[in-house]
């Protein structure tokens, strides 16, 4: 096995600046043949030119493996000196003594018809398409098939006019020609030089929505959005999402789209969100189609931001690309980074903001602490699919947003300008787009350089101390941040903001951004009359975990009803909410077991009583707009709530979720129900940000209604979920309805099961939604209706959002049962990956991710999910992403172990009771270290480094 790793990095010896690609696109014979001009670049003449191949595992056709019909260069024929090796999955075309430069010609048979990877070209429900983005482009034919290699690409399509009318690739369509037998011929020229895996090609009966837009210099774009047929009225959010983009584009970073033509295409199989590629980009159909009655309002905020998401990518990845794929957080950063502002402009600050953040702790931070940790920009990796993660996208994101608020917006936005400027047409790297940061604010920003560098998580720890003599109040902050080694790694640049809150929640000083740059600091904040209540790292200002925190239990409360930064608010109420279900646990746990432990009665009722007093000063503000209002009063979900623990009971923390539900829907049953009522919007499905506010708090407020009065909940729940015209209030409704146990002896729940299929069951991407209901139910016998689900004919294992809306949302959101104590759930979503390695491995690596926490469980569930792995790592036949995840998961063991305990020298530990340790959000007393012991501190530090 070869590891890409960044310190061998080399410019490619050849490279190709022209290719002409011609398809003859025909079932059974399709074709391609590819004249490629290329030149010597890094090397000497006479070194052999190296053609990357198709992948050779398994089935020949289906996984890529080259089919040569002929090879020439320079007309005489390569085939014979050629010489094949491996490299990884893919074939490797060694051809020696070639000349300098030359014509290379190659015309390969492909099968698109039969390749169910989804990579390649392949058929998606009678469409053709291509998905290049990483390696892909091999598949289609043997090339340079590295980012670092630019090519003007001219592509021509031939096929039959009745079957594929519609012929797309990247660029200007330069001719349009009817051929004999019912074909017809398109050539597309790009005149962007790009490397492959920008490519793209789509052939099908497709029909389009047209639009125009006029840029800032008054140029005319042609925007199209093709989706199938009978999916033509739903592609206008898309459209406009499109147009949005363009504008804020233009408006905020002065970039413009640079071809007369923009095609966005949908289609059903795909197995990432969509593809960038130049001028065509291609889609999931599940991020571009959509109207209010069968998308929710979260479903039309997403496809805005993958529309923008990929819109960004046109300067950031295609005109400026990246020059080897370890460096692919400097495309998905930045346009993830974009992505964020332009849904924050749009549907305002905060909500974007708390999203972020959800993402970033709930799964980052988790795939940051695990065993598939990696850095931003990872020093080598063995599969490339496998960094299509959180850390590259959320992180790589997050970071940017750090230099943003460090330098200000605007000028970080100049930054950019300045990359985009200087690197124009070149494949570069993380370095320099921080060099051009440098370049515009005249800062030094090597040490930023770190937060890219090293896997996990930086821990800070606040410490306090007021001087009511003086009124000084000091605030000490450490950094610490362990290596994959166990060392400590050199201090970071750690934007923090901070502001000061009296007594009453008045705000005494203002956010402060404090920059961090070493090990231990100490600031001082002067004429402060009262011992304040910090509110620290406002706005969440960088991707840290908190260790040590002077707040107790009251100060967060002031902080989550008074504080003046939404972010702190939310994070406030998290904290609480937090420490209360920790508390629930406690005393599931406590109860399960035969122990002389004293349960703290009082602790426990002291936070919940003090939280509760919060939530009826935030139900009742009238002020505060409903969307924040559920921010602040729903439960976290289930893998927010896990990436808290390092060791979790599942039981008792399902048991404790429940509990805490239920409390606060009873306490204040009567807010709910005059919430509900009063934000009933009848005739207003479009989304808008007040229509979604109240459609969100109506979800919330039937939740909690339901868990408290079953008999109301569900009486409510069957009116709304048979008058709603809009899919957020229908979905909301079906979800109350089936997702746990009640008295149902009229088969409520099945009814609405069925008939939310009946109405829905010709729209494949509404079913999604009816198998992710089915999926995350917590009903007794949902793991029997998830069974049965593979077997409806619904269900199609060729599709990715099938599995995605199956196993994949089951093992993500569905605690109970996925984690059922005989290990069903696990071999249910084991099965699936085993099947899916057979012919699409790409969605198999993605899903066996959800493995990677298996140490955070009681013995007997680790000893389960270790066996399910087991037997991926065990197949015959396993791609390189998922044998690369399943080998770090299961870090070194090969075999279930007998006897798992915390003292075993295996990697078990059995936290069993871990998380019965209940504290009380109690500050350790602190006094401040004077400024001689803070540089002694730091002296010491240095020298463990
Ligand atoms: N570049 C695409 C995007 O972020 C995603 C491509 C996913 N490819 C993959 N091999 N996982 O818009
Ligand atoms: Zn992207």
């Amino acid at each position: 096995m070869t590891k890409l790793v960044r310190a061998n990095y080399q410019p490619p010896t050849y490279i190709t600046p022209k290719i002409f690609l011609a398809f003859n696109l025909e079932k059974d014979n399709t074709t391609v043949t590819g004249t490629i001009q290329y030149k010597l670049l890094n090397g000497k003449p006479g070194d052999a030119l190296v053609l990357h191949g198709g992948k050779f595992n398994q089935n020949e056709f289906n996984q890529g493996k080259t089919k040569f019909i002929s090879a020439t260069i320079n007309g005489v024929s390569i085939l014979e000196s050629m010489q094949e090796s491996f490299e990884n999955e893919f074939q490797i075309f060694t051809i020696p003594n070639v000349p300098t430069e030359g014509e290379l010609v190659i015309t390969t048979q492909i099968d698109p018809w039969n390749n169910d990877s989804c990579e390649g070209l392949y058929l998606s429900d009678q469409l053709l398409i291509t998905q290049c983005e990483s390696q892909s482009f091999r598949k289609i034919i043997p090339y340079i098939d590295r980012p670092d290699n630019l090519a003007i690409f001219t592509v021509e399509i031939t096929a039959n006019e009745r079957e594929f009318p519609v012929l797309l690739s990247n660029g200007n369509l330069i001719t349009q020609t009817r051929l004999a037998d019912q074909k017809h011929k398109v050539v597309y020229e790009d005149p962007f030089p790009k490397p492959s895996y920008l490519f793209a090609l789509v052939a099908g009966n497709l029909a389009c929505i047209r639009d125009q837009h006029f840029t800032k210099s008054g140029r005319k774009i042609n925007l199209f959005v093709h989706v199938k047929t009978d999916l033509i009225g739903k592609a206008t959010l898309a459209m406009q999402a499109l147009k949005e983009a363009m504008v804020w584009d233009e408006n905020e970073y002065d970039l413009e789209y640079d071809l007369e033509n923009c095609h966005l295409v949908g289609a059903s199989s795909f197995n990432a969100g969509a593809m960038e590629n130049k001028g065509l980009i291609i889609f999931n159909d599940k991020c571009l189609i959509s109207d209010p009655r069968m998308s929710t309002d979260d479903d039309q905020k997403y496809i805005y931001l993958v529309v923008a998401h990929e819109y960004f990518h046109n300067y950031a990845g295609n005109r400026v690309t990246v020059r080897e794929w370890l460096e692919l957080a400097l495309k998905e950063g930045l346009a993830t980074k974009k992505e964020t502002d332009f849904s924050a402009d749009k549907f305002g600050y905060a909500d974007k903001r708390i999203d972020t953040i959800k993402q970033l702790r709930s799964s980052q931070f988790a795939e940051d602490a695990g065993p598939l940790a990696h850095a931003v920009r990872p020093d080598e990796v063995e599969s490339i699919d496998n960094i299509y993660t959180d850390t590259i996208y959320e992180k790589g994101a997050e970071l940017l947003s750090m230099l943003s608020r460090m330098m200000g917006r605007k000028l970080f936005t100049e930054g950019v300008k300045h990359y985009f400027k200087v690197h124009d047409g070149c494949a570069v790297t993380i370095e320099d787009f921080i060099r051009a940061q440098e370049h515009v604010s005249g800062r030094n920003l090597q040490q930023f350089l770190e937060w890219y560098k090293h896997p996990g998580t930086p821990k800070i720890e606040f410490y306090e101390n007021y001087n009511e003599i003086k009124k000084e109040y000091i605030l000490q902050i450490r950094q610490s941040n362990l290596g994959k080694d166990g060392t400590e790694l050199p201090a970071f640049h750690i934007p923090i903001a901070i502001g000061l809150l009296g007594s009453a929640g008045q705000d005494i000083i203002p956010t402060r951004l404090i920059e961090l740059t070493k090990k231990f600091e100490s600031f001082v904040f002067e004429n402060i009359n009262e011992k304040p209540v910090p509110s620290l790292l406002r706005d969440f200002t960088a991707p840290v975990i908190v260790t040590v925190s002077p707040l107790h239990t009251e100060q967060h409360a002031i902080l989550f009803v008074h504080d003046t930064d939404p972010i702190n608010r939310w994070m406030s109420g998290q904290t609480l909410k937090l420490a209360i279900i920790k508390q629930f646990m406690f005393e599931y746990e406590w109860r399960s077991m035969d122990s002389s432990t004293i349960l703290d009665e009082k602790s426990v009722n002291h936070a919940l009583e003090t939280f509760t007093k919060c939530c009826r000063y935030i139900l009742q503000d009238n002020d505060l707009d409903l969307g924040m209002k559920v921010n602040l009063l729903e439960i976290p979900y289930a893998d927010e709530l896990i990436s808290e623990f390092k060791t979790v009971n599942v039981d008792a923390l399902v048991y404790a979720v429940r509990v805490l539900k239920s409390h606060i829907g009873t306490t204040f049953y009567q807010d709910w129900f005059d919430l509900y009522e009063e934000s009933i919007i009848l005739g207003c499905d479009e989304l808008t940000q007040v229509n979604a506010d109240r459609r969100r708090i109506q979800g919330l407020a039937l939740e909690y209604m339901f868990i408290s009065e079953q008999e109301t909940g569900v009486d409510m729940a069957i009116t709304q979920f048979s008058s709603a015209s809009n899919m957020t209030s229908q979905l909301s409704a079906l979800f109350v309805l089936t997702n746990e146990d009640y008295h149902d002896p009229d088969n409520i729940a099945q009814n609405a099961l069925s008939k939310f299929y009946e109405q829905w069951k010709n729209n494949d991407l509404v079913i999604l939604k009816w198998f992710k209901v089915i999926a995350s139910s917590q009903r007794h016998d949902a793991l029997d209706n998830l069974e049965r689900l593979f077997f409806h004919p619904a269900f199609d294992i060729k599709k990715p959002n099938h599995l995605y809306a199956t196993v994949g949302h089951f093992a993500r959101t569905n605690l109970k049962h996925f984690h059922n104590a005989e290990g069903r759930g696990y071999e249910l979503v084991i099965d699936k990956i085993i099947e899916l390695e057979k012919f699409n491995p790409g969605v198999a690596a993605n899903i066996i991710d959800v493995f990677a926490n298996w140490k955070k469980f009681d013995k007997h569930r680790q000893k389960l999910m270790v066996g399910q792995l087991l037997r991926v790592s065990n197949l015959e036949h396993v791609s390189l992403a998922t044998k690369e995840s399943v080998t770090k998961i299961l870090e070194g063991i090969t075999q279930v172990p007998d006897i798992v305990d915390r003292s075993s020298s295996a990697n078990f530990y059995s936290p069993m009771f871990d998380s019965m340790m209940y504290e009380d959000l109690a500050p350790q007393s602190f006094t401040p270290f004077s400024e001689q012991e803070i540089e002694e501190l730091n002296e010491a530090l240095k020298n463990t480094i």
